[in-house]
């Protein structure tokens, strides 16, 4: 026998090891939402098993992650459906070489559809009849969650399509977005309510789509385009022409389509949309070129994974090496303490970036960054630069650069030891009462437009009224006086005034509200109204033990802990005490929640005269399931309840708007 046969080949250890960690990151990716590699350390990982694989074919496991696709499975609450046809990825190309590589292996003289590659989560509308039945999740590509009640509050995905050409089933695939414009609104929103921020429109797109409340999905504003139609007997013999179809029948589908003949006419393409993919709506990473003539599709086939007639090329991310002049640390209004790298100014994304995120001390350290340093800096989805990467020292001995230096100990604002919780990456300042952006923090917060909608009191106010002793803490507010402000620099007598009448007012915000105000960490405006419904006075809640909390929906173990730690701290409720003398609303019944959320998101307009019930009946049943009754007709309409003799106008309105009509039995059966 072989002396070394007895001893292991190293790649085989490797192979397991890839395995591990690429079962790991599909797992962080898919279920926790919180990618830990780029899409091209996934790819060249996954490459590299792939030729280990090959190598040593007796490890052959089906349940490795090149048999199959990551999976999204695995959260309560939703239906899970076979797809018809299973639900694939691409296979990723980088380069031109790599596109030459594929095109060699079709047909010769193929036609190529390009199409923009959008950055978001895929999804699968099943049509009976023309009435959208299920919306699946890719899930773990065998099958997938039904999330139609999220889908339908999409305004762009048509429920029912009103012709009678349409095959009796058809499927239509397709990516659901989170426009920018929102992305960043729902962020900002999420920072002033201390919830954590989602990294990227992908990211919140697939943490909406998981919500169990379409009507919070609906206020989010998803989008959807759709890039591939899927049945039997379908019109067209082409992938274009498919397409077409789809947008005929009312889908949204991308203008950005086009039919190549060459290699030369895709990178032009590529090189095109590169640059102008900036301006639109919505995130994208890449291209995909699908053969378009559908025979030639079927006559290619699959590998396990991947269609063998499509192909993704992924734009390179767009990021810059610069030098990091220094390292300053920046105390946010919670308390934790974030390094900031201060760059050499450098062109991104078409702005000017300085200052960058260098997230937490275990990342400095990883990466052994220190001043003096080429890092990389990049802006990708995200909202806020961020350093990925240190590029190698040409002398590592070089005198100039000193060694990584080390975090503060203490907080770079009011001096006081940082803590760090075992668990948390990072570092925070625990002096909540007395350090000055954790105190403007919370006054912000307080008169935010979502706590008591304080008009008048902006950052820089706060600032200025903290400068000069005259805010300390959120009860302070209410002992303003009209003659201590009056005579602040850029504040007259009217704008005063004005400051005074909002503090007047929000005495009348309801106490669910004035719970969120407080700024209980990780209480936001959701939780609090849940909170709430179940404790309708301060007083009640104040007595309430952890287990109690834990009781209530949304209420985790650290929300409990964080509200009764609240209250246990005298300053609190010493400053709870004079909010109460002041007269703001630490009790009321909360309004309750809607009996269904059939209409989540919906606006609708009631016309007509009707037989089964009143107007009123109508508009409290649209309210009771969630939806909106508003008065005029607008392309936002989600359709109009029309009873007899609806009025003229808003008929031609509808019609110019395409905006459904439903009649009162139609109503009542989508109730029922
Ligand atoms: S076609 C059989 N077209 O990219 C594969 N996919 O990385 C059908 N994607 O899972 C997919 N834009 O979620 C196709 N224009 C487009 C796309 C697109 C984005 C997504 C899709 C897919 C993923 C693969």
């Amino acid at each position: 026998m072989d002396l070394f046969s007895e001893i292991e080949a190293p790649e085989r250890e490797e192979l397991r090891a890839l395995r591990k960690e690429l079962e790991e990151a599909n797992y962080k990716y898919y279920v926790l939402n919180m990618p830990t590699l780029s899409d091209r350390e996934f790819d060249e990982k996954m490459h590299r098993l792939q030729d280990l694989e090959a190598m040593f074919p007796d490890m052959f496991d089906p349940k490795s992650p090149t048999q199959h696709v990551g999976s999204d499975l695995g959260k309560k609450g939703f239906e899970q459906v076979k797809h018809k046809y299973p639900m694939l990825s691409l296979a990723n190309s980088y380069s031109r070489e790599e596109i030459e590589d594929w095109v060699r292996k079709l047909p010769s003289g193929v036609e190529i559809v390009c199409e923009l590659k959008y950055d978001g989560l895929s999804i699968s509308l099943w049509y009976e009849h023309g009435v959208l039945v299920k919306a699946l999740t890719r899930g773990d590509g065998q099958q997938g969650d039904n999330v139609i009640d999220n889908i339908k509050t999409i305004p762009s995905i048509p429920w029912k399509i009103e012709r009678n050409d349409v095959p009796a089933f058809f499927e239509l695939r397709g990516e659901v977005l989170l426009p920018w414009e929102r992305f960043e609104a729902l962020n900002k929103e999420r920072e002033e309510q201390e919830e954590p921020l989602f990294a990227n429109p992908r990211n919140a797109a697939s943490g909406t789509l998981k919500l169990q409340d379409p009507r919070e999905v609906a206020r989010r504003g998803l989008d959807a385009y759709l890039y591939y139609m899927l049945g039997e007997n379908l019109p067209g013999s082409t992938h274009f022409e498919r397409l077409s179809t789809a947008r005929e029948w009312g889908f949204h589908i991308s203008d950005a389509i086009k039919v190549c003949h060459s290699v030369d006419e895709v990178m032009a393409y590529i090189a095109y949309w590169d640059t102008e993919r900036k301006n639109l709506p919505v995130a994208t990473d890449g291209i995909v070129l699908k053969v378009n003539n559908l025979a030639q599709q079927e006559e290619l086939g699959y590998t396990a994974k991947t269609p063998r007639w499509a192909i993704a090329y992924k734009f390179p991310a767009e990021k810059q090496l610069t030098l990091l002049r220094e390292i300053t640390y920046q105390v946010g209004r919670t308390g934790v303490v974030t390094p900031v790298a201060n760059l050499e100014p450098v062109q991104l994304s078409g702005t000017m970036v300085q200052r960058a995120t260098l997230h937490n001390e275990d990342f400095i350290k990883s990466l052994d960054i220190r001043p003096g340093d080429k890092v990389w800096v990049e802006k990708g989805g995200e909202i806020i630069p961020k350093i990925v990467g240190r590029a190698d020292r040409e002398e590592t001995s070089d005198p100039r650069i000193p060694r990584t230096p080390s975090f503060p100990s203490c907080c770079p604002e009011c001096g006081t030891p940082l803590i760090r919780v075992e668990g948390e990456a990072a570092w925070r300042c625990p002096n909540e009462t007395g350090c000055p952006p954790q105190i403007k923090g919370k006054i912000e917060h307080f008169v935010s437009r979502k706590a008591m909608n304080i008009d008048g009191l902006g950052e820089e106010t706060i600032d200025l009224f903290y400068q000069k002793g005259l805010l300390h803490n959120i009860a302070d507010i209410y002992d303003l006086k009209l003659e201590d402000i009056a005579v602040q620099e850029r504040l007259g007598e009217k704008s005063a005034q004005n400051i005074l009448d909002g503090i007047e007012a929000s005495k009348q915000v309801p106490w669910a509200r004035v719970l969120f105000a407080l700024g209980i960490r990780m209480v936001g405006e959701t939780t609090a109204k849940k909170i709430a419904r179940k404790y309708n006075t301060i007083d009640t809640l104040m007595w309430a033990t952890a287990e109690q909390l834990c009781a209530i929906e949304d209420v985790g173990p650290q929300i409990a802990e964080n509200i009764v730690k609240y209250f246990e701290d005298i300053r609190n409720l010493e400053i709870l005490d004079r909010l109460r003398k002041a007269g703001l609303q630490f009790e009321g019944e909360a309004e309750p929640e809607p009996t269904s959320d059939k209409l989540a998101g919906m606006s609708i307009v009631i016309s007509g005269t009707f037989v089964h019930h009143s107007r009123d009946e109508y508009k409290a049943m649209i309210e009771a399931n969630g939806g909106k009754n508003v008065g005029s007709v607008s392309k936002k309409t989600s359709f109009i309840l029309a009873g007899d003799n609806m009025g003229p106008e808003k008929r031609k309105k509808a019609e110019d708007l395409g905006i459904p009509l439903k009649t009162e039995e139609e109503f009542l059966e989508m109730m029922n």
